[in-house]
């Protein structure tokens, strides 16, 4: 092809994050509406990467530099005379799965030009590449995630499309703090090794909330769904992925009707997950969001999936 294309989109982690870089499983949502897209094209010289914040010549020490190097390399490609660019609706840095979106869109958009077809194995390889060096230890599922159309379970690297017949809606919100993934990650490890008792208490309790949240799913239990929400965010708070602007927001949902909120992705700032009981409940809590700062809010619903 004369321009190779590719696309991703952002997830929210519904229960499990944490956890799962342990083995444990988690479910996570794919927000198909907070796109992004990559193309790329053949010039002349220098390969060049270019995103909403940066742009330059192909750097290896750069998640998503190493994602188009290892891409051109996969497909026997030089390293260089290629021009990438990352455009998007996806906020960037958020907990939202930017950084797994981009990589999988480049991915597929370098392949593309190259007029190779990946299979889902060796995308998901060179997504985690790049991921590697942007987290440390990712568990892969935003990886996952950002490239599949329905909600997935994820555990240990295997992927399931649970059965979702769930009338109620997601509210997502931006909490404007501004939280590191690869730092709450290693916060969770530190207190895990401090106090490997309790550390491991939790993460077992996340365990058995998140497959607990899965049968909720599947038998249209909000307020259970809810109850379990609220218990994730409660361990998630134990084991320093909280931030006092989460707790403030989830008062906030909480005092407007949501049937449960938390944190979602790493934490220490970022984004919440709340549970509304129905459409007009979602736009009463998305709107007092906003109201209390907020910086922007994505409603997910199961029609998304349908
Ligand atoms: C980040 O979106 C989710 C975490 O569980 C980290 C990971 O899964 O690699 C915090």
């Amino acid at each position: 092809a004369a321009t190779g294309r590719g696309f991703a989109h952002a997830k929210a982690i519904l229960l499990g994050e944490h956890a799962v870089v342990y083995g444990s499983p988690a479910v996570a949502l794919p927000i198909p509406s907070l796109r992004v897209e990559a193309t790329a094209r053949r010039i002349d010289g220098a390969s060049v990467l270019d995103t909403e914040i940066s742009l330059g010549p192909l750097d290896a020490s750069d998640p998503l530099g190493t994602t188009v190097l290892e891409t051109l390399a996969h497909v026997g490609a030089a390293p260089a005379g290629v021009e990438v660019v990352v455009r998007g609706t996806l906020p960037i840095g958020r907990g939202l799965g930017s950084s797994a979106a981009a990589a999988n869109a480049i991915v597929d958009a370098v392949a593309d030009l190259h007029g190779v077809a990946l299979d889902d194995a060796d995308r998901f390889e060179l997504v985690q590449r790049g991921e590697r060096v942007a987290h440390g230890t990712p568990s892969g599922l935003d990886a996952r995630a950002t490239s599949s159309s329905t909600p997935i379970l994820f555990t240990a690297g295997r992927v399931e499309h649970p059965p979702i017949r769930f009338g109620g809606s997601f509210v997502v919100a931006d909490t404007g703090a501004r939280g590191s993934t690869r730092k709450a990650v290693a916060d969770v490890r530190a207190f895990v090794e401090v106090h490997p008792e309790r550390g491991r208490a939790l993460l077992a309790e996340l365990e058995r909330l998140t497959v607990a949240g899965v049968a909720d799913l599947a038998a249209d239990r909000r307020d259970d769904l809810g109850t379990r929400m609220n218990a994730a965010q409660v361990v998630l708070d134990e084991l320093g992925a909280g931030h006092p602007a989460i707790t403030a927001l989830i008062a906030v949902a909480a005092a407007n009707g949501a049937l449960g909120a938390k944190l979602t992705g790493g934490g220490q700032g970022g984004c919440i997950i709340t549970l509304a009981a129905d459409p007009a409940s979602a736009r009463r809590i998305s709107q007092a969001l906003l109201e209390a700062g907020a910086l922007g809010t994505w409603t997910i619903d199961a029609e998304d999936y349908a």
